[in-house]
């Protein structure tokens, strides 16, 4: 019967076909061509509704078996044309050639240290919060004891925007916010930016500050000396001596000035028989204020001064990490230079 030789035949015509398909693009076009819709196979197939009943179903068959060896057919040399581009891909490839880094980013020194500080004092029970960088008057000045015309708000020049707001100059605010929005006991470090009106060589328009806060009942100044003595231990290691100073500030009472041994001499003064430009030769540097809050604080956020005590400290995180890492200016970290940020992992 002539549509079951016909049907045979598509087997040979497909091997002699598919031996001459080099690419899988080539190949493709001859499945389509042999069993595509409109494809060889289909066109026999096309000729059944011709054919007596009894004669259908044996070339039914007969197509179905066809299709199958066709399909096979298609699927070895596919296999074979897929091997041969892999194998000529891996001849081109030289596993020897040494790799290319991907470029990673680092984080910038002033996040490193932020994030030591509030890890440290996590470990010690603190929670980590943050506030608005344009404060109210109120909150930067007025409510920390120092009303306006106070000779205290020169220590620091201030950034307006209009009369009653502007840039805070410190992270102290978030003193006041801290106290009205939570009851003590509680324990806060607020890292943030700070502002101020003030650029030379050692200041910058923006820094970098933590606060910190600690209220309770019976709170003492021997926990501050030890909150921060612990603190700048683990910073700066172990055997670093830490001093206070009496020192002023309006929203502490009594206020003092930290300072450590210095990191770059250990203290001695000298570097190699040169005078240590990091502490001028005293041995010592500053690296914090800090104080028993003042009852006036106290009292503008409603809390009694009677039953209830607390200490805060300010840090510069810029200075942290410059005495840290033995930065010797402070530009180096607003310049953005990849060569030095990149060194810090
Ligand atoms: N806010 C002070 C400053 O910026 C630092 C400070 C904070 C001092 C808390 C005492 C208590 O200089």
């Amino acid at each position: 019967m002539d549509l079951l030789n016909e049907l045979e035949s598509l087997v040979p015509e497909l091997e002699r076909g598919s031996g001459q398909a080099f690419s899988l693009a080539e190949l493709e076009e001859l499945r389509v061509a042999f069993l595509g819709r409109k494809g060889r196979l289909a066109h026999i197939m096309s000729h059944l509704p011709g054919l007596e009943p009894e004669q259908r179903p044996a070339v039914g068959q007969k197509a179905n078996e066809i299709k199958a060896r066709l399909t096979a057919i298609v699927d070895a040399r596919r296999q074979e044309l897929e091997a041969a581009k892999e194998a000529a891909a891996l001849a081109r490839f030289d596993a020897s050639l040494p790799g290319r880094a991907p470029w990673a980013g680092s984080l910038h020194p002033t996040t490193l240290v932020q994030e030591e500080i509030c890890a440290i004092f996590g470990r010690l029970g603190y929670d980590v919060a943050t506030g608005p960088e344009v404060e109210n008057d109120y909150y930067n000045f007025e409510a920390l004891n120092m009303p306006p015309e106070h000779p205290a708000r020169d220590m620091q020049d201030t950034l307006y925007i209009t009369e009653k707001v502007l840039m805070r100059t410190h992270t102290s605010p978030m003193q006041v916010r801290t106290m009205l929005s939570r009851k003590p006991p509680l324990a806060v470090v607020v890292p943030g930016k700070v502002y101020r009106r003030d650029s030379d060589l050692t200041h910058t328009p923006m820094f970098h500050q933590v606060e910190g806060l600690m209220v309770g009942e019976k709170v003492s100044f021997a926990h501050l000396r030890g909150t921060l003595t612990a603190f700048l231990r683990a910073v700066f290691g172990a055997d670093t001596q830490v001093r206070f100073r009496p020192s002023f500030f309006p929203f502490t009472e009594p206020s003092a000035e930290v300072d450590i041994s210095c990191c770059m001499c250990g203290g001695h003064g000298h570097v190699n028989g040169e005078p240590c430009r990091v502490c001028k030769t005293t041995g010592w540097v500053e690296i914090l204020g800090c104080g028993m809050i003042d009852p006036a604080v106290f009292d503008s956020v409603g809390y009694d001064p009677k039953s209830i005590s607390g200490f805060a400290f300010g840090l510069g995180v810029e200075r942290i990490a410059m005495l840290k890492y033995g930065i010797g200016d402070l530009r180096m970290f607003f310049e953005n230079d990849v060569r030095f940020l990149s060194q810090f992992v």
